[in-house]
């Protein structure tokens, strides 16, 4: 390896599997070719070739945390076992330094008739450690599983929190250099998972290198220091976590966006809006020039400003205040049923809020759009948040039969700050009151 601190190399990884189309196939399949060669034929083939990895190439080094997402079936759970050794590549390389640990979609290879102190000292001379040593740290994993009693039973008893649990105690407890962790902790409870991420910042800083699969952005944003997305079976982005989430967002919601509108329709826009209008988004109040922006050309948001009761195009306000962001959306084609959406998030990516002109309360609103008109659209918002930054999202789509395609995206294009009276912390101003009696 070039860098004396890359632990996992991936080079062009691909991985092919053989699908059947009936269960019958896979047995001719094993039967029929033998019989064929011998009557010197050519031997047919009864499965079809599908590719899930498409020659995967990436890097990491010691003590990251990266987050691999992407959509069902993008490859990250194959990406994952490869590496873990379980799946063996069709092509590619596969260079991974130090003990790894593994907790994969089925389960982290415990064996179900054996307790789980019986479960937790296989494992551990699994990963290459003596039967002393895993006794020695037995008290340490029984306490982080936190299953009682259940230690003792056959783990075929336990409910999936409780093999999760468990799984999780023997990896991190028994410090490996590399863990591996596909979605498992989607099962454990929101305190263990709490629990597990606040372990996985240790194990980090005493250098093991963690790869971590997981649907959710907030994960990502707040636990990796790299994100990796993956889909259809090769990577399509990688980079800052905020901006992988933001990437993953808009192909789960709407994959067909990005495309330029066809010349015929820009030319006749052009022609029938006279000159454009200059976009006064990027002058107002707030306007955060790193925002992220995604979208095809055919609608655009243009304008937007922030006011409460006493001033107009401001970024800085009161918690507790009535706020209203008027935003301003310049059509260049027809859409018949545009959706306005915004979100709220904090500067490292949790969404306080976020909902749309489609499923807020007095929902849906559907006002078809011609080419060459403006929409303005008010969000009238309680600002009840605690005091500290936030960023705006903005966003307009397209609703075709139920499916939401983006037409344009401003993602963290506002930053606007709230300030509090009170010494309360926290993101949410539940405007509490305290009587003592
Ligand atoms: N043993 C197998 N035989 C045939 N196809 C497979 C096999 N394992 C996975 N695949 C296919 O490979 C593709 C990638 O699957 P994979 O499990 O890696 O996706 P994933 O990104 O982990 O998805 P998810 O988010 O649903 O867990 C899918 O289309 C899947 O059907
Ligand atoms: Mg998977």
């Amino acid at each position: 390896m070039s860098s004396s601190e890359v632990v996992i190399n991936v080079d062009s990884v691909s991985k092919i599997y053989h699908v059947y189309q009936k269960p019958v196939d896979r047995l001719k399949q094993f039967v029929v070719p033998g019989i064929m060669r011998l009557l010197r034929r050519n031997p047919a083939s009864y499965f079809k070739e599908f590719c899930a990895l498409k020659e995967i190439s990436f890097t990491v080094k010691k003590g990251e945390i990266v987050g691999v997402i992407g959509r069902n079936g993008a490859g990250k759970s194959t990406l994952l076992q490869i590496l873990a050794r379980t799946v063996t590549p069709t092509s590619g390389q596969v260079e991974v330094v130090g003990r790894v640990a593994a907790l994969l979609e089925l389960g982290a290879g415990f064996n179900v008739e054996f307790t789980g102190r019986e479960n937790v000292v296989m494992n551990g001379v699994i990963l290459g450690l003596s039967s002393e040593e895993v006794l020695g740290k037995f008290d340490e994993i029984a306490e982080f599983a936190d299953i009682g009693d259940f230690i003792d039973q056959p783990v075929k008893t336990y409910s999936s929190g409780m093999y999760v649990r468990l799984a999780f105690a023997v990896s991190v407890c028994l410090k490996p250099d590399i863990l591996i962790v596909d979605e498992a902790l989607a099962v454990g409870d929101a305190r263990f998972q709490a629990k597990c991420f606040r372990r996985f910042d240790e194990l980090v800083e005493q250098g093991t290198t963690i790869l971590l699969v997981t649907h959710s952005t907030e994960q990502i944003v707040r636990h990796c220091d790299r994100a990796i997305l993956v889909e259809q079976g090769a990577i399509f982005a990688e980079g800052v976590p905020k901006d992988i989430a933001n990437l993953y967002m808009d192909l789960l919601f709407g994959a067909e966006g990005g495309q330029n509108p066809p010349q015929e329709i820009a030319v006749e826009c052009e022609r029938s809006l006279g000159a454009t209008p200059p976009s006064r988004f990027e002058l107002r109040a707030g306007y955060n020039p790193t925002e992220y922006r995604w979208g095809d050309s055919k609608v655009e948001i243009v304008d937007f400003v922030l006011s409460d009761q006493n001033e107009i195009d401001k970024n800085v306000f009161r918690s507790g205040t009535k706020l209203s962001l008027h935003v301003w959306v310049l059509y260049k084609a027809n859409v018949a049923y545009p959706v306005y959406g915004l979100t709220i998030k904090t500067p490292d990516g949790v969404i306080v809020y976020g909902c749309n002109s489609r499923d807020f309360i007095d929902g849906p609103i559907v006002k078809p759009m011609q080419s060459g008109r403006y929409a303005k659209v008010v969000f009238d918002i309680d600002l009840s948040l605690g005091g500290g930054e936030y960023l705006v999202s903005l966003g307009v789509a397209e609703d075709i039969s139920g499916e939401v395609f983006p037409l344009d995206r401003r993602y963290d294009s506002i930053l606007m700050k709230v300030l509090t009276d009170d010494r309360s912390v926290g993101i949410a101003n539940l405007n509490m009151k305290v009587s003592v009696e």
